[in-house]
């Protein structure tokens, strides 16, 4: 396939991710890379990943800290959290990601609308204050509002796949794991005024181009400022590597991943779109060559080392934690102090 032959169509789209061809990856990638930068400009935005807690209520069959897995679960303390936001602030990484499992117990719902006021008052010099970012999974629509009076501004919510059929294969098959109810919980999002970002992993057993194709048409159609996709790493005790079903190779997934990024670029140019950190578990330079493909986001994880390695949601031995210098050159420039937010939003 050629570039010339690209449309941004469902069969469009589809052909340009089952197309192999390196050359035609390449030059893809770097169109996209064109794009972005004439776009949204060369900055990347930093946003410093908390993984507050490996307790999760869910059962999704990929994931490494799903509710059925016998491993050592944490949860950091309010002041652990608090110490981990001022690091952000004093490396002026400008927002904080509070990431982790879902749960829906009244204490932690409290806890997070306490931490969200607290971090909202750190003192960041010069800066303005940090944002946060939520992404705790489902919860009613009360409680995020909760969260978004307390001052949560964006929410990451992953639809996982867009195709109901796929997302039950993934899912299991229980009231707990409706698709209607993610679908719904992301309109809440956007009503209640979040920027809500989504996402789905890449490469998936049973997972097709055209359902590839589909996701990014679901980004668009949801009209989504920010966007959090990443390849399937898969976890050796999760019943959906114990199916044995087959899936693409990991340089193939590393290699859609990149591709995913950048035909989305082309498909909505103004949004943020975040390098994985799955991608850089599949490359130690994953997330430059995210940015190098149209990313403009990165999420550099802070949380504590002793409680990072027990957040496995895939095998992340080869992580790099969480500096950024590495990046500047390469034309990407770092947006430090910055809050980042969409230029697609800001134009709704
Ligand atoms: N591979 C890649 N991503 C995964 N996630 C969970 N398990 C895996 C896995 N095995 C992603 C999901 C979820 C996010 C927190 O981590 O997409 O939304
Ligand atoms: Fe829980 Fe998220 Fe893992 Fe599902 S993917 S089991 S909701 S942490």
């Amino acid at each position: 396939m050629k570039m010339s032959e690209l449309t941004l169509d469902r069969d469009g789209l589809a052909a340009a991710i089952a197309c192999e061809d390196a050359a035609f990856e390449a030059a893809l990638r770097e169109e996209a890379y064109r794009v972005k930068v004439a776009t949204v400009g060369p900055e990347v935005y930093l946003r410093g990943l908390i993984e507050i807690s490996n307790i999760c209520a869910k059962n999704c069959l990929y994931c490494g800290i799903r509710r059925d897995i016998r491993c050592q679960r944490y949860e950091l303390s309010e002041e652990e959290v608090l110490a981990t936001a001022r690091v952000a602030a004093s490396r002026r990484f400008g927002s904080v990601v509070i990431q982790g499992g879902e749960r829906g117990d009244a204490a932690f719902v409290r806890k997070i609308t306490r931490l969200l006021k607290e971090i909202k008052s750190i003192d960041t010099g010069e800066d303005p204050p940090l944002g946060v970012t939520l992404s705790l999974g489902e919860q009613p629509r009360e409680v995020y509002e909760e969260w978004f009076d307390a001052g949560a501004h964006r929410y990451l919510l992953r639809i996982e796949s867009s195709n109901p059929d796929l997302y039950y294969k993934i899912h299991p098959n229980d009231s707990r794991h409706s698709y209607d109810r993610r679908l719904q919980a992301l309109y809440d999002l956007k009503e209640i005024g979040y920027q809500a970002g989504t996402g789905a992993m890449i490469g998936m057993p049973f997972q097709t181009a055209e359902d590839m194709a589909d996701d990014l048409l679901f980004y668009k159609k949801f009209d989504a400022p920010m966007i959090g996709m990443g390849p399937y790493n898969p976890h050796p005790e999760t019943p959906l590597t114990l199916t044995g079903a087959a899936y693409p190779s990991a340089e193939r997934r590393f290699a859609l991943g990149l591709k995913m990024i950048a035909l989305l670029r082309l498909l909505m140019p103004d949004i943020n779109i975040a390098a994985a950190t799955a991608l850089e578990v599949l490359d130690p330079r994953g997330r430059e060559k995210g940015l190098l493909s149209g990313a403009n986001v990165i999420m550099p994880n802070i949380t504590p080392e002793e409680q990072m390695v027990k957040y496995n949601l895939y095998d992340r031995k080869t992580l790099n934690a969480s500096d950024v210098k590495d990046l500047s050159g390469k034309g990407i420039v770092i947006g430090y102090g910055r809050w980042g937010d969409s230029k697609h939003f800001r134009k709704e």
